[in-house]
Parts: structure tokens; C-alpha cells; sequence
């Protein structure tokens, strides 16, 4: 609905990366007099959403609270469509902007098609090409990549994965992706951190995070392997694990490396805290997406704990090393990393793909072409 003329706008976030992500984009929006613009929290995530939003500043206009303990695929998918169709219904939209691809981005696109509203998908074009890995994650993007009007992909790779799909180009934007707005932001602001309070100054550290869920079980159980057999041979190295949230995940992990010594586990850390501790590291394993467009942009070495990736300008840009849930690969890589100074320096001018810091401002000029037009 069009209030004195402006165009509503609905940004829609779910789990933690997409507030991380979608955060920079709200923020340039509603400097923007142009548009009207409220933000919709589905709740997929609760704590960990509203902790990653707190930082920027932003409060959710409406939250669906749809998140369960251990919440199965089925109840999100119709949680989030129940409830984002519910709130259009009562406050006709102009635009929906979904990020990424989540259960939340999934269900609220769908809401959006249901009633013709178009829907803007930012970070689109990513794509693994196997349904299975990352999974649902690879069908989300793909899924939403058919029912939206406008694309906003971070890299030309990523719009030429649209134009393989015979995605009309003139709806597709190449902007860099808004991660590396975030980041860029809050190095901007960076304080000190006291997460690293036990962890010697000279100590070798290394970050972790995991939680895709093609690894729980096995490939989680590997990953873990490798990280005591880590710890056991560096006896100075110090390993920091931000903990999700997932209980299935949680509890693998403590359980798997219960009385490891050098092992920090944390809570989900607030977003400067983490930037500031990828800062500190050596380099970072992680499953993440986000994490690998981070590191790579602070130029930091990350194994990542994936078969393969919807990201491949990591690998290409090198800062990205794919060494999937196999523990003597693992192992094989990050004693490298730990051992040979000059490879682990050579990290510090490989390449920036992802972006430049100006990709919400580059999405906000193609929203107000898009209703100029
Ligand atoms: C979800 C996304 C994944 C994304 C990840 C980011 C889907 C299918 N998965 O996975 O793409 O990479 O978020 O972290 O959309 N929980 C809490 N508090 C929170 C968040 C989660 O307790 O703030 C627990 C709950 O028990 C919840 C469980 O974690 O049921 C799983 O959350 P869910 O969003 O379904 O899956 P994620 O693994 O977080
Ligand atoms: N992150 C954070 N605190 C943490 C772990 C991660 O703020 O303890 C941030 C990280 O910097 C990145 C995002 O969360 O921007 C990634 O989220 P996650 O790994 O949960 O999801 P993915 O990117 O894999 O979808």
C-alpha cells in the first residue's frame, strides 16, 4: 500500500546470518525519505536473531515467534507461510525483500507470490548445483530464485548462474554481497573483546563454528576427531568454539570434545565480539557461509568444513581451502597452516570477491529505479 505515496517496503528476516546481512541494507533504506520500511522478524531464530539485530541498532516491527525447541523443516516452512501471509493480508506491501536462503527466505517469498507482491531476493544466485549440500539451503535459493522480481547477486558469478537459468537480466544487479557492509561497519567500531580472557597473547589460536545440518552425526563426529588430534599435537594451540544454539549441535560437540584441553566454548557471540576474534585467529574453520565471506575479506586462511560450495570465489580468490568433514584432511591442511609461516602469510594479499562495503547502497538506487520506472 502506498502511504502519501511511498512505496511499503517489508524486509524479512529469520536466523542470525540474514539479520547480519539484511542489517546494513534496512539501515540505508530508511535513511531513504523514498520508502516506507518495516522489518519482520519470523522468529526461525530467536535469541541469536535478536542478538545479531541489537548490534545494528534494529528492532523488528513485527515477530512471528514461530521458532520450537529442535523445530522440524515442516512446522518453519508453515509457520513462516502461515504467518508473513497473515501480516500482508492486514498490511498490503509494495516490495518483500528476503535474504539468502533459509526456511524464513523460502516461506515468506512463497507469501509474497501468493498475493503478487514482488519480491526482491538479496544475495541471490548462489547455487551448489547438488540439492543435497547444502541442505535444504541449495532448494531455498533455488526455489526462490523462480518466484522473485528483482535479484540482487553479490558476484558476477553469481548472476551468471541467473542467466544460466534464463533469469531476465535486467532484473539482476550485481551489488557485492551486504556481508562485507557489516563487517566493514563494525571494524569501523571496533572495542575490545573479553572472550579471549583465557587465551595467552602469544598463544596460536583458531576459530571454529559448525552447524550445517548434512553434518550432523558422522561428519560432525570427524570434524571434532580432527580438532582433538589438533589440540594433542600443538600442545600451545587453543581452539575457540562459538556454540550454536542447535541443541543437536551443541551437544555433539561438548560431548565430542569433553576434557580437551585449550578448548574454548562460548555462547553465540555478539557480532563485534566474533569479528574481533576472527581478527585474532590464525585462521578459521567453519561450515558457515557467512564466515567464509568474512575471512576472506579480512584475508584470513578458512578451512572449510563443506564437500563443496555455493561459494567458489573463496576458492578462487584462494583464501578459501575446501577440506570437507574428513579428519586427515582437516588435520593435513590446518597443520600446514601451522607450521608453514610463508604459506599462512601468502593469505594476507590473495583476493576480495565478495564486495567492497557498498552493496546496500547499490540495492537501494535499484529499488528506487525499480519504482521509477
Ligand atoms: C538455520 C538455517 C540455516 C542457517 C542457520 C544459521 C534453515 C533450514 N536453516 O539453521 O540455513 O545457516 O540457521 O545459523 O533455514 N535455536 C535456539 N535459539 C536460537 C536459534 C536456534 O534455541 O536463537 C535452536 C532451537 O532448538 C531450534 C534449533 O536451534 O529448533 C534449530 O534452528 P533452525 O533455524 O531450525 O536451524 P539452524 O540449524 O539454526
Ligand atoms: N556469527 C556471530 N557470532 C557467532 C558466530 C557467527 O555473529 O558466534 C556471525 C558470523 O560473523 C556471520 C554469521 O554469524 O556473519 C554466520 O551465521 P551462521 O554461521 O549461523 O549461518 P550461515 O552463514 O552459515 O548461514
Amino acid at each position: 500500500m502506498r502511504l502519501n505515496g511511498k512505496p511499503s517496503l517489508l524486509c524479512v528476516v529469520g536466523t542470525r546470518p540474514e539479520a547480519i546481512k539484511m542489517a546494513p541494507l534496512i539501515l540505508k533504506l530508511r535513511e531513504n525519505p523514498r520508502f516506507r520500511v518495516r522489518v519482520l522478524a519470523s522468529g526461525q531464530h530467536t535469541d541469536m536473531l535478536s542478538q545479531a539485530l541489537e548490534h545494528f541498532g534494529i528492532r523488528a516491527d513485527v515477530d512471528l515467534s514461530i521458532m520450537r525447541d529442535r523445530q522440524t523443516l515442516d512446522h518453519v516452512t508453515s509457520a513462516v507461510l502461515e504467518g508473513v501471509g497473515a501480516f500482508l493480508d492486514a498490511n498490503p506491501q509494495d516490495m518483500l525483500l528476503v535474504h539468502g536462503d533459509t526456511t524464513t527466505t523460502l516461506s515468506a517469498a512463497l507469501a509474497g507470490f501468493y498475493r503478487k507482491i514482488p519480491v526482491a531476493h538479496v544475495e541471490a544466485g548462489l547455487r551448489s548445483r547438488d540439492m543435497t549440500r547444502p541442505f535444504p539451503e541449495e532448494a531455498n535459493r533455488v526455489l526462490v530464485d523462480r518466484i522473485a522480481t528483482l535479484y540482487f547477486a553479490p558476484t558476477p558469478q553469481a548472476a551468471d548462474n541467473l542467466s544460466a537459468e534464463g533469469v531476465d537480466g535486467s532484473r539482476v544487479f550485481v551489488t557485492g554481497n551486504t556481508v562485507i557492509d557489516a563487517l566493514f561497519r563494525t571494524l569501523e567500531r571496533r572495542g575490545e573483546t573479553s572472550v579471549l580472557r583465557d587465551v595467552p597473547a602469544e598463544a596460536p589460536l583458531v576459530l571454529m563454528t559448525a552447524h550445517r545440518r548434512e553434518s550432523w552425526g558422522e561428519p560432525l563426529t570427524r570434524v571434532c576427531e580432527a580438532v582433538r588430534a589438533l589440540l594433542e599435537k600443538y600442545p600451545a594451540l587453543w581452539i575457540l568454539i562459538p556454540l550454536h544454539k542447535n541443541p543437536v549441535v551443541r551437544n555433539a560437540i561438548t560431548e565430542a570434545l569433553r576434557g580437551s584441553p585449550r578448548v574454548v566454548f562460548t555462547e553465540p557471540l555478539d557480532y563485534p565480539d566474533f569479528v574481533a576474534v576472527m581478527n585474532r585467529s590464525l585462521f578459521i574453520m567453519s561450515d558457515s557461509g557467512g564466515v567464509q565471506e568474512e575471512a576472506t575479506a579480512l584475508r584470513k586462511p578458512v578451512l572449510i568444513l563443506r564437500e563443496l560450495s555455493e561459494r567458489p570465489e573463496a576458492l578462487t580468490a584462494g583464501t578459501g581451502v575446501l577440506v570437507g568433514t574428513d579428519r586427515t584432511r582437516i588435520e593435513e591442511e590446518a597443520s600446514r597452516l601451522l607450521t608453514d609461516g610463508p604459506w599462512l602469510n601468502s593469505f594476507s594479499n590473495r583476493g576480495m570477491p565478495f564486495g567492497d562495503g557498498n552493496a546496500s547502497a547499490r540495492i537501494v538506487s535499484a529499488i528506487e529505479n525499480y519504482f521509477d520506472t
